[in-house]
């Protein structure tokens, strides 16, 4: 196919028409994502359990993958369709024009995962489907993809679903998950990982002109996350994305997009932003990690005991993940812990807006916040609730 021809095609099929895409979020954060892809422009914003159904086009999905603090991978569905019969799925895949998704030399990894699909045989459907696209590719010219290897992170992830009567082959945008912003070094004891981090901010309204605490710091997620958000700078300046190998990616664009977002954001947080630990290996590694995320600008960091230190100028949003017992000392001691804290917060916080990362629920009721609300969602093999609330005054 000449290079004309194919160009046209790329942007009839790839660029001109609205596309559906799915958002994969950690369950409880799908109306969070919701509001980033409606404040994006987003058509169609539909949640539904692990994530959110959208449509837009191509160029405003490859914002997503750049803006969403929320999600874990953006999907392009390439077919959503009826399936009565087995014909019904080569028909689809053998209708997708592959060479303008697919790169050749980016090895292709495909999963399928059924649920009372009328589709059987997981690895049959893997196959008719490789071979859909193998074919189309050489039709046109170029040699298909070779299977990926078990494990390789770096392959184009390709999924079939089947639920009932319905089936669908998508394309994953994102590449590693989007909580991987790209800056980690190593996580410190416990970390909080970054989506979680974003939720936290967002549930609490955080929209970065109130000064911010963070007094279990640890390596620095929730201030870094905040720095972020404060200064309009998007989560994935500093990755990589898997659409970034597709045959229609366009380069300039995708550089132009980046460097006006760099352009448009605040050089500095409009309110303080301060993270403290008592321990200072802990401090340490959130300064490096804030250099790392080229957030450091505004960003205090400092080795303090919260339940010796005097609150900030405020008031303002404290957000906290204590220690758990799962992973840190024992849930007896993390439960004391909340306990102190919520005294803490009645002394010296009266006023500032609160949220905290708690590993049971029921704990809620120890630090005596007014005004809660809470979004629980799953995170290292628990349950943690997300809680919002106020410090009553005194
Ligand atoms: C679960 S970790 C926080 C992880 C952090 N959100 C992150 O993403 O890396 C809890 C942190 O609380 C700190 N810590 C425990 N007791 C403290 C205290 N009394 N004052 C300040 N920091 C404390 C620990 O040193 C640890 O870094």
């Amino acid at each position: 196919m000449s290079e004309i021809n194919l160009e046209r095609r790329i942007k009839r099929q790839a660029w001109v028409p609205e596309h559906r895409f799915f958002a994969v979020t950690t369950p409880g954060l799908e109306p969070l994502c919701a509001a980033e892809l409606r404040a994006l422009g987003a058509g169609e914003v539909l949640p539904e359990a692990g994530g959110v159904n959208f449509s837009a086009k191509l160029e405003l999905a490859v914002a997503a993958n750049l803006w969403l603090r929320t999600a874990g991978r953006v999907w392009l569905r390439l077919k959503d369709f009826r399936v009565r019969r087995w014909e019904d799925l080569l028909r689809q895949a053998d209708s997708i024009p592959w060479e303008i998704f697919i790169a050749p030399d980016v090895p292709l990894n495909i999963l399928v995962a059924l649920n009372e699909s009328n589709l059987k045989h997981t690895g049959r459907i893997a196959e008719v489907v490789g071979k859909a696209a193998a074919k189309r590719m050489r039709e046109v010219g170029l040699t298909p993809p070779v299977p990926a290897q078990p494990g390789d992170e770096s392959a184009q992830r390709l999924q079939v679903r089947g639920a009932d009567r319905r089936a669908s082959i998508s394309l994953d945008m994102s590449g590693a998950h989007l909580h991987k912003r790209g800056w980690r070094a190593q996580g410190g004891l416990a970390p909080l990982r970054e989506d979680l981090a974003a939720a936290l901010l967002q549930h609490c309204g955080y929209d970065g002109t109130q000064p911010l605490l963070d007094p279990m710091c640890g390596s620095g997620t929730l201030v870094i996350e905040a720095a972020a958000m404060a200064r309009g700078l998007p989560p994935g300046l500093g990755r990589a994305f898997a659409f970034e190998s597709w045959p229609c990616h366009r380069e300039a664009a995708w550089n132009y997009m980046k460097r006006q977002a760099q352009e448009q954001a605040l050089a500095a947080p409009p309110a303080t932003i301060m993270g403290r630990d008592s321990n200072r290996e802990a401090v340490e590694l959130a300064r490096h990690n804030a250099e790392l995320a080229r957030v450091e600008q505004g960003v205090g960091l400092e080795a303090k005991d919260f339940f010796k230190a005097e609150p900030p100028a405020g008031p303002g949003l404290l957000v906290i993940n204590p220690p758990y017992g799962k992973r840190l000392g024992s849930v007896r001691q993390a439960q004391s812990l909340v306990k102190r804290l919520g005294k803490r917060l009645a002394q010296a916080y009266a006023g500032w807006r609160c949220g905290v990362v708690l590993y049971r629920p029921e704990w809620a009721d120890l630090l005596s916040l007014t005004d809660t609300k809470a979004v629980t969602a799953p995170f290292g093999g628990l349950k943690v609730t997300l809680l919002s609330g106020t410090v009553p005054p005194k």
